[in-house]
């Protein structure tokens, strides 16, 4: 299956996208890496599964995947109180995502 992991460089989305690799699933892993470290996922590039994309959700992208898990938020207070407007539009922008995957089936 082609899956989506918004915030995959985290800490939820990077063991996610380990699993997902490791089951056989082609995995788009999307981060702007405002928490999350591209070392995170370092020992899944070599894997021909994994595709890291540098994006922000902010600005939904234009994929087509069959599965989309969305962990695109800083989890800590002090990253997620930084900027609070940003905060509520990547989440908006992670449920809008999904609408229009549910659409599109
Ligand atoms: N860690 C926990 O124990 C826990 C428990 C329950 C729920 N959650 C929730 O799961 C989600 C992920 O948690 P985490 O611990 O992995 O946090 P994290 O900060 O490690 O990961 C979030 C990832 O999202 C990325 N990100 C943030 N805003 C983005 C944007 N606009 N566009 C693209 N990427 C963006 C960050 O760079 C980071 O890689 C959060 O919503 C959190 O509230 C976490």
């Amino acid at each position: 299956m082609k899956v989506l992991v918004t915030g995959g460089a985290g800490f939820l989305g990077s063991h996610l996208c380990e699993r997902l690799v490791g089951q056989g699933h082609e995995v788009i892993c999307l981060d702007n890496f405002f928490t999350g470290r591209r070392e995170n996922v370092r020992h899944l590039l070599d894997s021909s599964r994994l595709e890291l994309l540098r994006h922000d959700v902010c600005e939904p992208p234009l994929l087509s995947v069959e599965q989309i898990y969305n962990l695109a938020c800083p989890a800590s207070p002090i990253h997620y109180q930084y900027d609070p407007i940003k905060t509520v539009k990547s989440n908006r922008s992670a449920a809008g995502m999904n609408r229009s995957q549910e659409h599109r089936a």
